[in-house]
């Protein structure tokens, strides 16, 4: 073999491995190797079967492009119109004759005489061409100015219509260049929609010529509060705000357009309006004035269902169709608290005079007026899963965003749906374990919990799965305030759910879709995508044990990652030692901390884990007599503004009683108010006990004299644990917990050394009576 092929046969190996597949993501439909190879170099041409076409000259020149970035050479475009045959060719054939049916499928063939292309559509053609991408190198695989394509033939189509990604630009503003850069990435992995949610309570995002005020004073805020909405609450003093012009938004549409993908716009009501409303408060049922929000959250203050207000939505959408070729366009209709509506004397009149139940019945009404509005130019809605509530509109497309029980009710009322359940497709959520990550909004959706999700739910009947159009990614983005940050987010969690909206549902395989990450992250790279790098796995917890030796184990999801770590505490770097084998250490009662980091060849690295491994001095049990006491805990009930368990003192302290388990049953109130149980917890064996604390807001639990978990402080609904070595018998046990406002939760479980599954502590809890 010449250098050239031997190299060329090194990279096949390592990119690719045995993989019969080349790790295309999505995975196409069905796939036959062929056997030899197609040499693409700069005497090859490409050619069209209709070279007067526009559309095809322009899917000529994007491919040429294509290539111009793989290989560095500039391909000639062809005048002639091609045949089938054609040699020495990249070809691409619009034809109905012999191409695979369906709008958006498509034929690849690589033969020793070149490439051809066939399809019905020009979206066929485009999606063809992106598959033609992934056969070519990426830049960090090699940088040659020919490239041996191996002979194979694809025939794909996608298991959904619509296969869409959404981006809050509302809560943060992004820059026409990222849009564009996000509508790119989104074509790569066959994406055909783009849900640009365009206004917000924190900002109105597109200009509309008849109500200037909407972006004047509409589109900026005062400041962002810092971090989370808990109290007391501290802003950044930074005026921040921005929209697109109509041109800009024309000049989005038609970018989007040439890569097969349609923008469906976001205009949001009647809830999430206040920016609409500080720019124009006779909207509102009440007189305002009204800010644009500097805090994330819902607000109460709605479009109030005046005459004045529907031609108000009926101009501004008006002018969002002159700007939005989509057949579909979204009003939201999420999250609309009814309390301004309840109080006012005009929503109450609209009630009676159409003769609707209550405020529900009015939110109905307001949507099928809309509807009405938008069938009248032949645009059809989509709503949030909230326009369920008081009886759809007739013709409404359902976005299943609070799981799917809303997609699955609209499916089997005969709606389209389009499935985004927070619990699989909310890419704000955190991708590992949140005191690692940069700060997000909640959740956990892992991409492996991506890769799982299934838009079909088994219970619909076939007629009624025919419903279920597609799944979205959404992307709020409250906590991204950067571009960087969004792709961080996005990536590469959308390449999981574009496998799961285009692949046939049985061609899905984790270990395929895992073992071909790597070749993806360094396509990625060529667009400078700032994607995550899974994190190294087995440093989840800390563990301590009563023998004095451990073994860890560790992981990364990346083969061609490299595992580099440290055992004093210090961040890793790819300078200190490369894990190879699992790490059997010795350690004594004050433990080894080990990091590890995950490498890339490109030198970038995933966010750090540590976790801290200790031999554990067994905790003698209290020289007790159990006769003397009674089951449960001693609790006493506080009530005041508490923003820490150390506040649980003095005069707060309403009354005493008994809690046979540890939970909110004595509370008197849902807001502020604080708990302190106090007693003993009997374990059956001497072991190492490991305590699980969950609350919403703030708790500590100690043991004897020790605090072992320290949750204290405002937050939402999350768990903490730590693992003690408890000798059988009875211990001190004391747990303090305060809730400020909002939802409000506690719990605690426990789970013994070796034991595979959590228990439940009640019958363990004992207090001197
Ligand atoms: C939503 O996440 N409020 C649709």
């Amino acid at each position: 073999m010449n250098t050239v092929l031997t190299l060329i046969f090194a990279i096949f190996t390592v990119v690719f491995g045995s993989a019969p597949d080349y790790g295309i993501v999505p995975r196409p439909a069905r796939l036959t190797p062929g056997t030899g190879t197609f040499r693409l170099s700069a005497d090859v041409t490409i050619r069209v079967s209709d070279p007067g076409d526009d559309e095809l000259h322009w899917l000529a020149q994007y491919t040429s492009g294509m290539v111009r970035d793989a290989l560095g050479v500039e391909l000639r475009l062809s005048d002639r119109r091609a045949p089938e045959g054609e040699e020495n060719a990249i070809v691409l054939l619009l034809e109905t004759g012999d191409a695979p049916a369906g709008d958006e499928s498509y034929r690849l063939a690589v033969s020793a005489r070149g490439v051809v292309i066939t399809a019905r559509t020009e979206a066929g053609l485009f999606y063809g061409i992106q598959t033609l991408r992934q056969l070519l190198p990426s830049s960090s695989a090699t940088r040659e100015s020919a490239w041996s394509l191996a002979a194979v033939e694809i025939e794909d189509s996608p298991r959904f219509v619509y296969r869409g990604m959404h981006l809050d630009v509302g809560r943060h503003f992004f820059p026409v260049s990222f849009v564009k850069k996000y509508i790119d990435l989104l074509a790569m992995y066959k994406m055909n929609t783009f849900h640009w949610h365009l206004t917000e309570d924190q900002g109105w995002r597109i200009e509309i010529k008849q109500y200037p005020r909407l972006t004047e004073v509409g589109a900026f805020r005062r400041e962002t509060i810092l971090e989370k909405n808990f109290n007391p609450y501290i802003g950044d003093s930074k005026p921040y705000g921005g929209f697109y012009t109509q041109d800009e938004i024309r000049e989005v549409v038609a970018y989007a357009e040439r890569r097969y993908i349609n923008v469906i716009p976001e205009i949001e009501m009647p809830g999430h309006s206040t920016a609409a409303l500080a720019a124009y408060p006779e909207l509102a049922c009440t007189e305002g004035p009204f800010e644009v929000s500097t805090v994330w959250g819902v607000t109460e203050d709605i479009y109030c269902p005046k005459e004045e207000t529907f031609a108000f939505l009926e101009n501004v959408l008006t002018e969002v169709m002159e700007l939005f070729p989509s057949p579909y366009i979204h009003i939201g209709g999420d999250e609309a608290p009814k309390a301004r509506w309840e109080e006012s004397p005009i929503a109450q009149e609209v009630i009676r005079r159409e003769g609707l139940a209550d405020e529900q019945g009015l939110q109905s009404y307001f949507i099928r007026r809309i509807e009405s509005f938008l069938l009248a130019h032949d645009r059809r809605l989509i709503g949030w899963d909230e326009i369920l509530e008081g009886g759809l509109a007739p013709q409404a497309t359902v976005m299943s965003w609070r799981g799917t029980a809303g997609g699955i009710e609209a499916a089997r009322q005969g709606h389209d749906v389009i499935m985004t359940p927070t619990s699989h497709v909310y890419f704000d959520y955190y991708q590992g374990e949140r005191e690692f990550e940069p700060l997000a909004i909640g959740g956990y959706t892992p991409l492996e919990k991506v890769y799982d999700f299934e838009p079909v739910p088994d219970v619909l009947t076939a007629d009624e799965a025919k419903h279920v159009l597609g799944a979205q990614g959404n992307v709020w983005t409250e906590y991204m305030k950067t571009t960087q940050y969004v792709e961080y987010m996005v990536f590469p969690r959308m390449l999981a759910l574009a496998e799961v909206v285009w692949s046939p549902k049985a061609a899905r395989d984790w270990d395929r879709f895992v073992s071909n990450l790597p070749q993806q992250l360094a396509r990625l790279d060529d667009y400078r995508v700032n994607y995550r790098i899974p994190h190294v796995t087995g440093l989840e917890r800390d563990r301590i044990t009563l023998s004095g030796a451990i073994t860890v184990s560790l992981a990364t999801l990346l083969s061609d990652a490299a595992i580099h770590y440290t055992t004093d505490g210090s961040d890793p770097t790819e300078r200190s030692p490369r894990y190879e084998v699992p790490l059997r250490l010795s350690v004594d009662d004050d433990g080894v901390t080990v990091s590890a980091r995950a490498y890339l060849a490109n030198g970038r690295s995933s966010t750090p884990r540590s976790a801290r491994f200790a031999r554990a001095p067994l905790t003698p049990a209290e020289d007790l007599d159990r006769a003397g006491l009674s089951p449960g805990l001693a609790v006493a009930y506080y009530e005041a503004e508490f923003s820490s368990v150390n506040q649980l003192v003095g005069p707060a302290r309403v009354r005493e009683g008994v809690a046979t388990a540890i939970g909110l049953e004595l509370a008197g109130r849902d807001d502020n108010f604080g708990l302190a149980f106090s007693g003993y917890i009997e374990v059956p064996e001497s072991a190492v006990y490991t305590f699980f604390l969950r609350s919403d807001d703030g708790s500590e639990l100690s043991i004897g004299d020790r605090v072992l978990i320290d949750h204290d402080g405002y937050h939402g609904a999350t768990e903490k644990s730590a693992a003690i070595a408890l000798a059988a018998g009875l211990h001190r046990l004391s747990l303090r917990y305060f809730q400020a406002g909002g939802a409000k939760s506690l719990d605690l479980t426990a789970q013994k050394e070796g034991d595979a599954g959590r228990v439940a502590i009640s019958g363990w809890l004992f207090h001197r009576p």
